[in-house]
């Protein structure tokens, strides 16, 4: 294993679970101290005691500005500072868009996209006072194009690309900001995606998991932690797609 986060530190969101699990472990096994941070505090700590002394777990809802910013604070005065924020943390679940509960949409805004700023919005101060530092978002393929009973979830991430792209514009680099865009990825979220009941599966066309092939977390946490480290230097406002060529 490379050792390129020998000397930083990173906080992973949603490092309880999946993709974010697997991202925390490796910048871990590359060397960073890690900050692995969950609503699910409890498995957010077990992540951590896999990785080992270089690790915390702590439990942070992303949607909730005064919990997100005393977190991060707690998290700078153990660490020293933060070099690398990876934002991971994430629902999901298909609903049709004439019968969505209102309030579900807005949760998954507040999460995804609202909880991925806050994020930002949070570590931000230090990396600009600094000059340097290292954003890692999480969008997705619905990011990118359309999916059916979605409606939530592809305007949340379709907001990260946004979000994405216009702090990469307001930041000179060494201050980095990316996205990763997965496909279909071997997780609880997306062994829990049911279609809504009685739709037609076909409309999911080529994002099918029927159709598509999957990739392990793992795999995403290898580009997570490319981009996160100094060979990314170059690489700002991108939003890097792995996810075996659905929006191709
Ligand atoms: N799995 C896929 O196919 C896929 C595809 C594209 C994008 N994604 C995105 O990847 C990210 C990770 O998803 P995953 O597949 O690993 O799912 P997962 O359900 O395994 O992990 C998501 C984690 O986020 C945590 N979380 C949820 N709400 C939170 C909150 N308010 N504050 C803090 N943590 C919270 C959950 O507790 C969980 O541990 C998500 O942003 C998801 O939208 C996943």
């Amino acid at each position: 294993m490379e050792q390129r986060y020998v000397g930083k530190a990173a906080v992973v969101t949603g490092a309880a679970s999946g993709i974010g699990r697997a991202v925390a472990q490796r910048l871990g096994a590359e060397g960073a101290k890690v900050a692995c941070l969950d609503v699910n505090a409890e498995s957010a700590m077990e992540t951590a005691a896999g990785i080992g002394d270089n690790a915390i777990g702590l439990a942070c809802d992303v949607s909730d500005w005064a919990t997100v910013e005393s977190t991060i604070a707690s998290i700078t005065e153990q660490f020293g500072q933060i070099d690398v924020l990876c934002n991971v943390a994430g629902i999901g679940g298909f609903a049709e868009s004439h019968l969505i509960d209102p309030g579900v949409y807005a949760r998954m805004i507040a999460i995804n996209l609202t909880g991925t700023f806050l994020m930002c919005r949070a570590v931000l101060p230090q990396m600009v006072e600094r000059g340097h530092g290292v954003i890692v978002n999480t969008a997705s393929t619905a990011g990118i194009m359309g999916q059916p009973w979605s409606a939530g979830y592809c305007s949340s991430k379709a907001g990260v690309v946004g979000l994405t792209k216009a702090l990469a514009t307001e930041y000179d680099t060494p201050i980095r900001i990316n996205a990763v865009s997965p496909g279909g990825v071997v997780t609880n979220m997306y062994a829990a995606f049911m279609p809504p009941e009685g739709v037609d599966w076909n409309r999911m066309r080529k994002m099918s998991r029927d159709n598509v092939e999957t990739a392990q977390p793992e795999e995403l946490a290898g580009l997570f932690a490319y981009l996160g480290s100094d060979e990314a230097r170059y690489i700002t406002g991108s939003i890097m797609v792995m996810d075996g060529g659905i929006t191709a």
